[in-house]
């Protein structure tokens, strides 16, 4: 394998695992952030992001001499010898969504149009972040260099697990409408003996969305199902188990639950509508999936609704309700579009009044974890927090189980039960045991099960 000589622009989640890990591959890797205090940080090897292994690798490959951080665009090309300028630069800056659903491109603008001119001739630009179909085109036109060739090599990593995900693919997605950059970039992952798929530019492009809203259309139509086991009185855990021994459906990413968030799904699936409608094409399976998304956040407040009064039409005023985990998902401290939230502000609309406890917000080894020994945060986005499961339980009419934490499963639950003012918990996750929760005198109320009491 040769080692290569390769620019990462952007620390972020996505830069930082993608240079680490090149790192690791053997390649020589500078990486480039605008923000001073977080390269000396890194330089240091404090790595801000929660991602299993991410800061050992990073302190390992630093060590090792393949991996350094630089402030600048500019001075972290400079940074390389006169002659072995990099030959392959990673984008990985944020594409947030702007107006409309659209993925900004601003900040790979200004990146192409600071180093464009400066990047020696057979260089390969490689957009990683997720961008809009077009964008290899349109980087290519920034560019104005007909010898660099521009591709595109989406991440498919999963937040929690970017590290693995990334030395572990499923497969590599590379392309562009230059064959040898193509071939150039799939050759950085030779080692990882992945199957490659080699493509045209907006192959590539559309197969991150279409990975991720396919995704979403999985969870979408299992939520859609758990319901529809309610009506009929089955068990969604049987019937996804049943499917899921098909190989053409595979048992993953087929748990109920509030909905999906996070940084990428919510995203990318408004994204991919956008380059639907701008293609004049009628994506109604899609627009189906975000709209079943958005439903099922109201669901699960009927769900409260009628498990806390006992009527559809009830009222959740001056109500006290306990929302265990408040982050998109498990294992994270990411709030970004998170279902709980989401539901907790239909919630206190309803008039509701919350306390909320997650395991990423608290003080202990926990905090060290996620906010580097910095105190907890006494409230978010308006839930205020307390520092355990039983003191947010403590006076509750029904517990809400939103994240899939697994100390949610080994709660000491009569416990809980002793704090609560009423004996209800809303497993939204459909996490606890439900036999454990009865034992403890809770009605337990799930998505789409069989023992549950009916809602209908
Ligand atoms: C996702 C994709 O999985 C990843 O490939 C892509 O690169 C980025 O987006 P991530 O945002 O880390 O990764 O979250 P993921 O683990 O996929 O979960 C997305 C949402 O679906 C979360 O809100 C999660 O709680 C929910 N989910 C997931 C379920 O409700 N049920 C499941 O079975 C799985």
């Amino acid at each position: 394998m040769f080692a290569r000589r390769v620019m990462v622009v952007g620390t972020g989640y996505v830069g930082l695992t993608t240079g680490a890990c090149l790192a690791s591959l053997g390649h020589e890797v500078v990486c480039a952030d605008i923000d001073t205090a977080k390269v000396e940080r890194l330089r240091r090897g404090v790595v801000d992001i929660v991602e299993p292994g991410l800061s050992e690798l990073v302190s390992e490959q630093t060590s090792a001499g393949r991996l350094s951080f630089v402030v600048g665009n500019s001075a972290a090309l400079a940074s390389f010898e006169e002659g072995r300028s990099p030959e392959v630069v990673f984008l990985c800056v944020p594409t947030p969504m702007g107006a409309g659903g659209v993925a900004d491109l601003r900040a790979v603008e200004s990146v192409m149009e600071e180093v464009g001119a400066s990047l020696a001739p057979g260089t390969v630009v490689v957009n990683k972040s997720t961008v809009p179909v077009g964008t290899a085109e349109r980087t290519a036109e920034m560019l104005e260099r007909a010898d660099i060739g521009v591709v595109s090599n989406p991440e498919f990593l999963r937040e929690g697990s970017a590290v693995k995900d990334f030395l572990g693919p499923d497969r590599i997605v590379v392309g562009s409408d230059n064959q040898d950059a193509a071939e150039r970039v799939a050759a950085l992952y030779a080692r990882l003996g992945a199957p490659t798929v080699l493509t045209d530019a907006a192959s590539a492009e559309l197969m991150k969305y279409a990975a991720n809203c396919f995704l979403a259309m999985k969870l979408s139509y299992v939520n859609a199902m758990a319901e529809l086991c309610e009506r009929v009185g089955a068990d969604i855990a049987d019937v996804t188990e049943g499917i899921g021994y098909d190989r053409r459906i595979g048992q993953a990413f087929l748990s109920p639950g509030p909905g999906w968030g996070g940084s990428c799904l919510p995203k990318d699936t408004h994204a991919l509508l956008q380059v639907a409608d701008a293609a004049d094409f009628e994506f109604r399976l899609l627009r189906a999936t975000i709209d079943t998304n958005t439903r099922q956040r109201q669901r699960i407040v009927d769900k409260v609704r009628l498990a806390v009064t006992g009527k559809r039409t009830g009222s959740l005023s001056r109500v006290r309700l306990c929302l265990l985990g408040l982050t998109f998902k498990a294992g994270t401290d990411d709030l970004r579009d998170s279902p709980a939230l989401a539901i907790a502000a239909l919630l206190r609309q309803a008039g509701a009044e919350l306390v909320g406890f997650d395991p990423a917000f608290v003080d202990g080894p926990e905090a060290l974890k996620f906010r580097d020994g910095e105190p907890a945060p006494s409230e978010v986005e308006g839930v205020p927090l307390a520092a355990d499961a039983v003191s947010a339980a403590q006076g509750a009419e029904a517990v809400l189980v939103l994240t899939e934490w697994a100390q949610f499963r080994s709660l000491d639950w009569s416990v809980m039960a002793a704090a609560m003012k009423r004996p209800i918990v809303v497993d939204t996750r459909n996490v606890v045991d439900p036999a454990t929760l009865r034992r403890a005198g809770l009605t337990a109320v799930g998505l789409g099960r069989r023992s549950d009491p009916s809602d209908n």
